[in-house]
């Protein structure tokens, strides 16, 4: 029976990772970007979803009649669900008023059941409703299996076996990474990875004022895939360097200027990174470091968020391949 669920994860697993990397224009370092959104469903959360579905087949916990549950309203759970459909599983997201009408389109075509949930927990926050379901739900189901990206070490092991790897292919040196925090996972799993090949590699995280991951002082933010309302369970065991806490307004000109200079049209995460990378590099101002970022994911889920506020003429000018590809770099 597992045997089937292995031949079809076979046939996925060329369209997960090994996405491209391009070199930016960009004067004062060597800065590339490395484009996530080449992948499958369109996010660097397909490659996790693809590991961690993998990793309980492998293991014993899922069979061909069991139901995968998650609490997320975001690219993991599309990525979770375009992964079960290519299965033939049963996917269950576990979402709340927040989800973008974007995301919530794509789970009412690829996952079995969404359920939105509307009460509010304790800290004027969902997060503790959908936790509190889905753990009302196992105990009530037989067959389900819940991955927990928040607590599960196979999300940072994820980065540290598969994606770290591709950047070590990639640069013989590295100086530099910018990474966008959530769960942690993706700085946790390439920084412990990265380091032991590039010792002198800075791990620069990222994150959005108002998220608590660094920082206690809560704020309401409208960019959604970065910044977390709860503390990360992995990041205590990477090799981070530094942290930069960006405002909103910030991370939205980043989304701007890294379309307006170099044709990538890519989510807020992108911006973030793009901005703290121009910010360090500037200030280090050696010609010959290479930097890389790691763009998450596409505009297109950000157009009310963040690209609504974008100069209408730069969307003019701007060929339709190129907004549609993301990137001619
Ligand atoms: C848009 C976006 N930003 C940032 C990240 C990094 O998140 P995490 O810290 O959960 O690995 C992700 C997911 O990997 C993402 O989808």
């Amino acid at each position: 029976m597992i045997m089937k669920l292995i031949e079809k994860l076979s046939k996925i697993e060329k369209f997960i990772g090994n996405t491209k990397t391009y070199q930016l224009d960009y004067k004062r370092s060597n800065l590339f970007a490395k484009l996530e959104y080449g992948s499958f469903m369109g996010s660097i959360k397909d490659r996790l979803a693809f590991y961690t579905v993998r990793k309980a087949i492998l293991d014993g916990y899922i069979n061909e009649d069991t139901t995968v549950i998650e609490s997320s309203s975001g690219n993991f759970a599309v990525g979770l669900a375009g992964i079960c459909k290519c299965l033939g599983l049963k996917f269950v997201a576990v979402v709340d008023p927040n989800i973008t009408e974007e995301k919530e389109k794509h789970l009412s075509f690829l996952a079995h059941k969404t359920i939105k949930v509307h009460k509010r927990d304790q800290y004027d926050s969902y997060l503790l409703t959908r936790i509190k379901l889905i753990n009302t739900i196992l105990e009530e189901n037989g067959n389900y299996f819940n991955i927990n990206q928040y607590k599960n070490i196979n999300n940072y092991l994820c980065y540290y076996n598969t994606m770290a790897n591709e950047i070590i292919r990639d640069f013989k040196r590295l100086d530099y990474l910018f990474i966008a925090v959530s769960t942690g996972g993706t700085v946790t799993g390439l920084s412990l990875k990265l380091k032991e090949h590039y010792p002198n590699i800075k791990i620069v995280a990222v994150d959005i004022e108002g998220s608590i991951i660094f920082s206690n002082e809560v704020k309401k933010r409208s960019i959604s895939g970065m910044g977390a309302s709860r503390k990360s369970n992995f990041i205590e065991k990477g090799k981070l360097d530094e942290a930069i806490i960006l405002p909103q307004n910030e991370i939205m000109q980043g989304c701007f200027d890294l379309l307006k200079e170099q044709m990538v049209f890519a989510g807020g995460s992108s911006g973030a990174v793009y901005v703290a990378a121009k910010k360090l590099l500037e200030k280090e101002n050696n010609p010959d470091l290479n930097a890389l970022i790691i763009c998450p994911d596409r505009g297109h889920a950000y157009i009310d968020s963040i690209y609504k506020k974008v100069d209408n003429k730069v969307l003019e000018k701007l060929p339709k391949s190129q907004l549609e590809y993301g990137s001619l770099v």
